[in-house]
């Protein structure tokens, strides 16, 4: 049994960056060296850092005024060391994970990170890794968690942006298609569209109909005010989704979304006769200093996953629920996507027309 007293801990963020990642470490580093006594070692870019050994030095000097701050200082990627070949020793991505922080001394691990991350994390226990998980993605869709931070940033990101279409799109009389992120869930769509009071909101969990897309954009503009239409990047037609072939994909294999809010703009145009004119907003939604509410959740969620580093509870993952942080299994964490349930399209159709 390790020794909690003189633990080693890194820490590492994988997959996509968001807004508080710099908050949950400073957190995590500052209770864990302050009230424990812990070193840490940050592990640079995702699961790459531990794959190749390599590493960054995390004390307290090295996450002062890093509270604001976007991005992650630790770096962060999509590697996957399950998803890596065998080394030429033979040696499997997770057994080089193990052997190089036990090399380095490393004996807890704090990942943080959404689905692809936490899923490495989980399946990492298996070799004797031992592993607190910390959920991240702007995206909301985490399981067995209410909220990921990040998610509010974006929301106000993405707010603020349809705030200031509303004004152009009405002075030109031009429908306006505005672009969000969400991959496989429509969370930012939909807060953000409500937020905003879009005219019409998009999501993956509901494919639509372009007519009746078609059919809310001409009776918003019947009303002398100009259509603002909220799509998620992951959003389907209900026939033909012909257009999404060949769509890229990146070195890691997952699917470079983007492109519907073009098409929809084109299809708009075609079908109604008025202008609409497509926004991205793409990875905006992602950089930049964290709002209040996603600073908060950071903190909170670094300050309980060191506490379960300390008591030894491993394999779990902390997750909001209700206004409570608490531990989960890692395991019930990555066991499904968080979609946006039935209940809440109806919330989204009031703003339909
Ligand atoms: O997972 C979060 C997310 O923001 C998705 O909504 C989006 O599809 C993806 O990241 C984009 O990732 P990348 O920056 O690697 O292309």
């Amino acid at each position: 049994m390790t020794s909690v007293a003189r633990m080693r801990v890194g820490v590492l963020t994988g997959g996509g960056d968001c807004p508080g990642l710099n908050a949950v470490i400073r957190a995590l580093v500052r209770r864990g060296v302050k009230d424990y006594g812990y070193e840490f070692v940050g592990l640079r870019d995702g699961w790459r850092g531990p794959l190749e050994g390599d590493t960054i030095p995390l004390d307290v000097s090295a996450v002062r005024g890093i509270l604001p701050r976007g991005g992650t200082i630790l770096g962060t990627s999509r590697t996957n060391p399950l998803a890596e070949g065998a080394a030429e020793d033979g040696r499997s991505g997770a057994e080089r994970v193990r052997d190089n922080l036990a090399a380095l001394g490393v004996n807890a691990l704090v990942a943080i990170g959404g689905e692809d991350t936490l899923g490495v994390a989980a399946h990492l226990g298996d070799w004797g890794v031992q592993v607190v998980g910390i959920p991240k993605t702007i995206d909301n869709d985490l399981g067995a968690t209410d909220y990921t931070f990040g998610f509010d940033t974006a929301v106000n990101i993405a707010m603020e942006a349809i705030d200031r279409l509303h004004t152009t799109a009405e002075s030109h009389h031009r429908a306006l298609i505005v672009e969000v992120m969400g991959r496989n869930a429509g969370w930012i769509a939909l807060h953000a569209g409500m937020a905003a009071g879009a005219s019409v909101i998009l999501i993956p969990e509901r494919p639509f109909s372009v007519e009746q897309v078609c059919s809310y954009v001409k009776r918003r503009f019947q009303t002398r005010y100009a259509p603002i239409v909220v799509v998620a990047e992951g959003a389907r037609l209900q026939q033909d989704n012909a257009w999404l072939t060949d769509q890229p994909r990146d070195e890691f294999g997952h699917v470079r979304l983007g492109g519907i809010g073009q098409f929809l703009a084109d299809e708009i145009e075609k079908r109604t006769g008025k202008e609409a004119r497509a926004t991205v907003l793409g990875h905006i939604q992602r950089g930049g200093t964290p709002t209040a509410f996603d600073r908060v959740l950071a903190t909170r969620f670094g300050l309980e996953a060191i506490d379960a580093v300390k008591d030894g509870d491993f394999g779990k993952m902390v997750a909001l629920r209700g206004t409570q942080v608490v531990r989960v299994p890692l395991i019930e964490a990555i066991r499904e996507l968080k979609r946006v349930p039935p209940e809440r399209y109806a919330e989204a159709e009031v703003f339909f027309g």
